[in-house]
């Protein structure tokens, strides 16, 4: 396989992966984000394969995943200068652009939209595979690898939790613990003549950041913007019920909780530990967002009944950790009382 001068040759596991890849089969990589169960975004039966192993609905878009330095036009067509000022301020980094899409795209990675999602993680493992893949030319559909509406995979132990021995999987990739941990922010750049740019999904790359870029402060998705299976509203949830308190009633509903005899987990930031199952994430929402999704893991596996979030901080910064809590609370409304009525 080639590669060019100044990188290292890749090992012989990106070679394999590359290879398992090129011949149609799927390979769980990590990236700084999650982890990410990949396909060659040019082959739609490759791209069906995700669908399968996940169990995902098939008119869902998937995010193409390009190496540093790949052609943007070959993927795109029509784009916006601020397209461009944006790969070069975050990529590789966790953004992904929705632009319109080349006619040579298959449906199944646009789910039959006019338009694509585009990315560059900064990851080394999934640099070196997206760079060894195709030579660096090809595109690697992934969606995040994890069964459909789970929590996204932060650890290759993850992926392995969610898939087992599933024969579609040929390989997973171990790059340790992804960094951000919440998946990429989604930013609509396709209709940005008439809409502007539009947020589709908020993450580690604000808002603001995007703003102080291209001078233009991304709006809220209308009813016409396109669909994001990760903006659906119960999404990234546990099985067990999740449900977020405030410090101050975090106590109260612990103890009334326990003398039902519920078992009751506890993510929290701020309050003292109690005992029990519990795990308490750092106060930042970059610490946070790092170890949101193991913990959500870990305390699912507890044999709770439920899980009881203190609710972070609401500010901007803490967007897309409130986001995807919000989604795993999502379903589980009412089952506070339903507890202590029982
Ligand atoms: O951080 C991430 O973005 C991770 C890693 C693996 O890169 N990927 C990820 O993929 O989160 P997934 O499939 O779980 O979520 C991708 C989101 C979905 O909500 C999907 O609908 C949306 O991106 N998406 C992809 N292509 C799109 C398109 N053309 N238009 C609108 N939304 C799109
Ligand atoms: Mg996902």
């Amino acid at each position: 396989m080639k590669h060019s001068a100044g990188s290292p040759a890749p090992s012989a596991e990106i070679v394999q992966a590359a290879a398992i890849l090129a011949s149609g089969g799927l390979v769980a990589f990590p990236t700084e984000t999650v982890y990410g169960l990949g396909a060659d975004a040019e082959d739609p039966a490759a791209v069906a394969r995700i669908y399968q192993a996940k169990g995902r609905p098939n008119d869902h878009p998937v995010i193409v995943h390009l190496a540093p330095g790949a052609d943007l036009d070959y993927w795109s067509s029509d784009i916006p200068p601020a397209a461009r000022q944006l790969v070069a301020a975050f990529w590789p980094g966790p953004l992904t652009l929705i632009l319109k899409r080349n006619a040579h795209i298959p449906d199944a990675v646009s789910g039959g939209q006019d338009t694509v999602g585009l990315r560059c993680p900064s990851h080394p493992v999934a640099i070196a595979l997206l760079s060894a893949f195709k030579g660096g030319k090809g595109g690697v559909a992934a969606p995040s690898a994890n069964k459909f509406g789970n929590v996204s995979p932060t650890t290759a132990q993850h992926v392995r939790d969610e898939f087992g021995d599933e024969p579609l999987l040929g390989a997973v990739l171990d790059g340790g613990a992804s960094q951000v941990g919440i998946e990429s922010t989604i930013l609509d750049l396709s209709r940005l003549d008439t809409r502007g740019p539009v947020l589709l999904r908020p993450g580690h790359i604000s808002a603001q950041q995007i703003a102080d870029v291209i001078g233009l402060l991304p709006g809220q998705p209308d009813a016409a913007a396109p669909r994001a299976s990760g903006t659906l509203e119960s999404h990234y949830a546990p099985h067990t019920p999740v449900l977020m308190l405030e410090r101050a009633q975090l106590a109260d509903s612990l103890a009334r909780l326990q003398a039902k005899g519920k078992r009751v987990a506890l993510i929290v930031h701020t309050l003292a530990a109690p005992a029990g199952p519990h795990v308490t994430l750092p106060a930042t929402p970059a610490g946070y967002a790092y170890g949101l999704y193991a913990a959500l893991r870990e305390m699912d596996q507890s044999g709770a009944d439920l899980i009881l979030v203190e609710t972070p901080p609401q500010d901007a910064e803490w967007l897309g950790v409130n986001d995807r809590l919000r989604r795993a609370v999502f379903g589980s409304s009412g089952m506070m009382e339903a507890l202590l009525r029982s």
